[in-house]
């Protein structure tokens, strides 16, 4: 569900990638529309390295042609693009529900800059809806 909006969000935010950049890329369905987009702006040239929040989209990236580094070796990420759980008209933002918690939050702190992305089901009048794992 709500795939084309995903893919829609997605391509908004790959156009914010520049050649250089190191790119933190999320974990869960959102980023999963986003991947293969991002792929075909590497085939056509984009010169990036990407790390990943979790193993499944490091694979998935891997697969479609983007080069994963390992985290310890890119302490410092220009743009992490990562999906949101819940976004409140004030966007006050959740993540973290799919289980990627840690290393999200490793990742979007060692960013300079965060963009995160959801469709419209992500809205909520008051977040805190779907409950987030903490470790
Ligand atoms: C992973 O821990 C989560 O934070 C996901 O990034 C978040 O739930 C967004 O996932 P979807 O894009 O699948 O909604």
């Amino acid at each position: 569900m709500y795939e084309a909006d995903k893919r829609l969000v997605a391509r908004a935010a790959v156009e914010e990638i520049r050649s250089g950049m190191v790119v933190g890329l999320g974990t869960g369905s959102t980023v999963a529309e986003l991947l293969p987009i991002l792929a075909e702006r590497v085939r056509d040239g984009l010169g990036i390295i990407a790390v990943a929040t979790s193993e499944a989209t490091a694979r998935t990236a891997r697969a479609a042609g983007i080069e994963i580094a390992a985290f310890d070796d890119r302490s410092m990420i220009d743009l992490t693009i990562d999906g949101v759980d819940e976004i409140d008209g004030s966007l006050r933002a959740i993540k973290g529900a799919g289980g990627a918690l840690l290393r999200e939050k490793v990742v979007a702190t060692a960013s300079l800059r965060m963009i995160a992305i959801g469709d419209a089901s992500k809205c909520s009048p008051a977040i805190g809806r779907r409950p987030v794992p903490v470790g």
